[in-house]
């Protein structure tokens, strides 16, 4: 069989390290073409050591020198800034583009992606949260195939296998809760930066661990399942279940429950994207039932987690309403980790600016785009008026 031929943008980040751990692990299965970083250009000079692609972008127009220094000599061709970044996802050769990079700059790339037919393996979750409406035009013409990474949808495509579409009575996504899960909600405002970093199953990027510990994560992939599976918002259950063991489970008409279980590890549903519609041979997140123990599940607290309950409201609502919650949500959590804003008033901040901005239904890139940057201004705004 032909080594399947691989972009790999965000590559320096965690699902990026996975997903070269993944590659690195099944000799002879990929080749490795293109590799994108933002700005970490040590990791991304390593990768390229290790895994020898022909192009690598950096977006960070200040650390091109340092890159090329790092690879003097070396037969690479370095891109640079986000327009490259964006070409990148169309370069001809490659099969199949997994996007790991963070936040809605992942939205064009996705767009790209799919524009020239690429299979795209999808981590980035924001580029369907915020443009999701785009894709399936695009999709119809050039056939491409979007196969998610994050785990949860993951577990939902696997197991939609099982049935038709209209069976579907509900989806069921599951939540480990994060690390505040069991905190009285009159201790949230002393919650601190290093206490939700450090999420009790999953271990991942900055971003999305705040995100994890506000539930607005879960938010995010309530919508985020909405366009991938084209189900109404009124047909996701959140379901919290501590461990982190059932990554999402559907409910058919027959009130059968399927689910897909695995110990928490992202280089499993990396595996899946990768190697579909085959199942590789692989360990990762490998069940010791012996040691398993008990799973438990309970309601989610939407009145300590207000950005899941938001994100129910602004994935029914659609237009640009999900695109200005990301940009929001992004500002704030970048905000927090600046220590400039407390932990609730993440959740203060996007309620207010998705409050304050009228929807738009016509979408396109530019209308979305728009409402990005707009979302992100009143963001900081509103944050200048309740900062510490
Ligand atoms: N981590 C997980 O377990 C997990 C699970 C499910 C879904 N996801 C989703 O996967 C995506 C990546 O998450 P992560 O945890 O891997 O994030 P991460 O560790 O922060 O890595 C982000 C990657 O994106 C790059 N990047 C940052 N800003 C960029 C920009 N403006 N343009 C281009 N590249 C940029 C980073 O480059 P530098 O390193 O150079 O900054 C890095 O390679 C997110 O959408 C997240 O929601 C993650």
């Amino acid at each position: 069989m032909n080594p399947r031929i691989l972009t790999i943008l965000g590559s320096t980040g965690s699902i990026g390290r996975s997903t070269l751990d993944v590659v690195k692990a099944h000799p002879g299965a990929f080749e490795v073409r293109a590799l994108a970083a933002f700005g970490n250009v040590e990791v991304l000079a390593e990768q390229y050591r290790t895994f020898r692609p022909k192009y690598l972008c950096i977006v960070d127009q200040t650390k091109r020198a340092r890159l090329e220094s790092l690879l003097k000599g070396e037969d690479v061709e370095i891109l640079c800034g986000e327009a490259e970044l964006v070409e990148m996802a169309a370069l001809r050769g490659p099969d199949m583009v997994v996007n790991a990079v963070v936040g809605a700059a992942g939205l064009r790339v996705s767009l790209r992606a799919v524009e020239e037919g690429k299979d795209l393996a999808l981590a980035n979750k924001e580029s369907l949260v915020a443009g999701g409406p785009l894709f399936a035009p695009i999709i119809a013409r050039t056939k491409s195939r979007i196969l998610p990474i994050d785990s949860e949808h993951s577990a939902i495509w696997q197991v939609l296998q099982c049935g038709q579409k209209e069976e579907v009575r509900r989806i069921l996504l599951t939540a480990s809760g994060g690390p505040f899960r069991s905190l009285e909600l009159s201790q949230f405002d002393s919650i601190t930066v290093e206490q939700a970093l450090d999420h009790p199953t999953w271990n991942m990027g900055a971003k999305i661990t705040i995100d994890s510990a506000t539930l607005a994560n879960k938010g995010l992939e309530v919508i985020e399942a909405v366009q991938l599976f084209e189900v109404p918002a009124e047909k996701i259950t959140v379901v919290v279940h501590p461990q982190s063991i059932i990554h999402s489970m559907v409910e058919f008409r027959d009130s059968s429950v399927i689910a897909q279980l695995s110990e928490p590890d992202m280089r499993l549903p990396i595996t899946y994207a990768l190697f579909w519609p085959e199942r590789s041979e692989s360990a990762y997140g490998r069940i010791d039932w012996a040691k398993m123990g008990s799973l438990t599940f309970e309601e989610p607290d939407f009145g300590k987690f207000p950005a899941l309950k938001l994100a129910f409201e602004v994935a029914s609502a659609g237009g640009t309403l999900p695109a200005v919650y990301n940009a929001a949500n992004e500002e704030a959590v970048a905000a927090f980790l600046d220590r400039r804003i407390r932990f609730t008033e993440i959740g203060q901040t996007v309620a207010r600016v998705v409050d304050r901005m009228s929807p738009e239904t016509d979408l396109t890139l530019e209308v979305v785009l728009d409402a990005d940057r707009r979302a992100r201004r009143l963001a900081q705004q509103t944050m200048e008026t309740i900062a510490l």
